[in-house]
Formats: structure tokens, sequence, C-alpha cells
């Protein structure tokens, strides 16, 4: 059997009621300026998720709207697959509470957590359930809160980030059309560069970690970016070469919405024209894996992506993981 055995319906997103602009870090302490934020990384706006707001409910009203596009019912689902860095709890996973708040009750739930390439591993994963004759109709969640955990003391982070879910319906592939290649890879060797390293298993959690705040979000920044651009490169080439496409055959390109000059560095890597390339980090911020699927689903508002077109997705993140898919809608 041959690609493509997976198609992408109808995709829709979620984000929090409050914007959070650039402007609004001086009123938290954060000795930062809009204009640093720009230039560094095309941020100018994310939104952040206030009281009653969580992963679960951001990510049912994105899965609700995308089910109702696709014409799918909750009963419908065989299967929850919800990429994730920032669940609501430890345990159990989020998606199975996004099931129990959606009533999908015969569809298999669980996370991936893959950072920022969640949304994508997720696709990916769907695409094997797909491939199996098992499963027919699977939802496919990019989400997160991220400033739940994020040092809100930390300039060097705290500006990056932003909350926020997209959803995408996966079914069946039909008339040719569908996930025409896809790539996946990782590097733990590097998981250091980008991590919350204390209050889970080799460091419980104590008043200490509590007060230094080595359970939130930290990273190396420079060091992140060099990988990004190196493995958002070759993942990019990837997925061309095994949909056995060129760049001329691309229409649109998604990338994981981190910073702009990485987006950038990747489009000219891949011979993309930023005309082809879609981008929305200065709306949401780095909304990790919810930046794909947020995107798409804007694309697709706005005619960007329809029947016919040919997008090629990009993801980097913790891990590091990174990945890569071109599909045919
Ligand atoms: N406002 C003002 N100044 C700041 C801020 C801020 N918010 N943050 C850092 N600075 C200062 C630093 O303190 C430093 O000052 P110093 O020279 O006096 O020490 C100076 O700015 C330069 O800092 P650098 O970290 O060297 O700045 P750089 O040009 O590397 O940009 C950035 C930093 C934007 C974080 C960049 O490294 C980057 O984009 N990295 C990739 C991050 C990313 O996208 N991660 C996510 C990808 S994976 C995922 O999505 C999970």
């Amino acid at each position: 059997m041959k690609r493509p055995f997976a198609m992408l319906t109808a995709t829709a997103h979620a984000v929090p009621k409050r914007a959070f602009p650039n402007s609004e870090f001086a009123s938290i302490g954060i000795d930062t300026t809009d204009e640093w934020i720009h230039e560094r990384t095309g941020i100018r706006n994310r939104f952040i998720a206030g009281e009653g707001e969580s992963l679960t409910s951001l990510s049912a009203q994105a899965a609700r709207e995308a089910m109702a596009a696709a014409g799918v019912t909750a009963s419908e689902l065989d299967a929850i697959i919800l990429g994730t860095a920032s669940p609501d709890r430890l345990l159990p996973a989020t998606a199975v509470e996004v099931q129990a708040a959606l009533g999908a009750s015969r569809a298999v739930a669980f996370d991936i957590d893959a950072a920022c390439s969640g949304w994508l591993y997720g696709m990916q994963v769907a695409e094997g359930l797909i491939a199996t004759g098992t499963y027919e109709t699977i939802l496919v969640i990019g989400g997160e809160v991220l400033s739940r955990i994020v040092n809100w003391k930390d300039r060097n982070t705290c500006v990056l980030f932003g909350d926020g879910s997209g959803a995408t319906i996966v079914k069946k592939s039909t008339k040719g059309r569908g996930i025409l290649s896809a790539y996946m890879r990782s590097d733990g060797t590097l998981a250091d560069l980008l991590q919350r390293e204390k209050g889970a298993g080799y460091a419980p959690m104590t008043p200490e970690i509590l007060a230094e705040g080595t359970h939130l979000l930290s990273m190396a920044g420079r060091e992140v970016f060099k990988n990004a651009v190196r493995s958002m490169a070759d993942a990019a080439d990837r997925a061309l070469d095994g949909a056995k496409l060129s760049a001329l055959d691309i229409d649109v390109m998604i990338p994981h919405q981190a910073n702009i000059r990485i987006i950038e560095a990747t489009a000219k890597h891949a011979n993309i024209p930023m005309e082809k390339v879609f981008v929305n980090v200065d709306r949401y911020g780095n909304t990790s894996a919810a930046s794909i699927p947020i995107a798409l689903s804007e694309a697709m508002a706005q005619g960007r992506v329809k029947d016919g077109t040919t997008v090629l997705f990009v993801a980097f993140g913790a891990g590091f993981t990174w990945g890569s898919m071109v599909v045919r809608f």
C-alpha cells in the first residue's frame, strides 16, 4: 500500500480571551520593549489564559468547531490525540479530559509530549492508525497553556510564548488527497537546552524548587535557534524528497511559529518565497504544539489553503523533536 492513507478534513482553533501585547510586559515589571521583542522574534502579541480557561476548555472549543466543519459527531470519533507540553494535570492525560468534555465515549484518547512538534507527530500517529484500517475518524489537537509553565520573571523566555489550541479532523484519504509524505526525528542528547528541569521524577517538588523556579521552562536561546534552523531546513528537504516534489510544487508553507527569523531561514533554505509562507507569530507568539494547527486554521479560513492546495508543514521543538509533512488538500 502506498500513501496517501489519511487526509485532513477540517481545522479550527481557539485562543484565550485576553490579548497580551508587548507593551504589557512593563506593567508586570519585565525590563523589555516592543522594539526588542519584535526585532528579534517578530512577535507583537500573544493570548494568555485566564480564570476558567484551560487546555481542556480551549481544546474542546477548537475540537467542536472542527467537528462541526467536518460534519463529524462526538460518537464518530475513534481516537483523540493531543500534542502538548503543558497538560492540565500531571496525570492523567489532558486528551481524556477533552474526550469527556466532548462526550466522545468510543474514542481512545492520549497525549503526545513532543513539545512544539506535538501536532505534527500526532498527525503521523493518526495516519498510522488509519492505515491499519481499524480507525476511521481521528481528532488531532495541538494545544498549550504555556503561560502556566513559563517563568514570568525571565525576560529571555516569557516574551516568546502564548496560549491556544488547534484541532484537526483526520479521515481516510480519498481521491489521492492527504498526507503525501511525512518525516519525524528526535535528539535527546540536547534535552537540556529547552526544559523544565525540576519538580518531577529526577527532583520532586520542594519549597526550594518552587522558590528558584527551576520547575518552569528554561531555554538556551541561541543554541535552540541554531538547532531549529538546521533541523527545520533538513526536515523541509526530507518531506519534499519523500513526496517527490520540488519547492515549486508547494503552494503554501506552514512552519512552526516560533520566531520570524527561524521561519525566514527555513523558507530560504527550502527555496520557498516568503509570499508562500503563512506567518501569524506576530499575533499569537510561540504557541508550541498549537502553532501549526492555529496557522492552518487561519490559512483555511482565508482561502489560502483549499481543495487542491499543496502544503509543506515543518516543526521543531524541545527534545529536540522535529519533523515535516507534505499534504495535498
Ligand atoms: N528584552 C530585552 N532584552 C532582552 C530580552 C528581552 N525580552 N531577552 C534577552 N535580552 C537581552 C539579553 O539579556 C542579552 O543581554 P546582554 O547582551 O546584556 O547579556 C541580549 O538581550 C541578547 O540576548 P541573546 O539571548 O543573545 O539574544 P538573541 O539575539 O539570541 O535573541 C532569542 C534571543 C529571541 C530568544 C533568540 O535566541 C531565539 O529566538 N531563540 C530561539 C528561541 C525559540 O524560538 N525557541 C523556541 C523554539 S522551540 C519551541 O518552539 C519550543
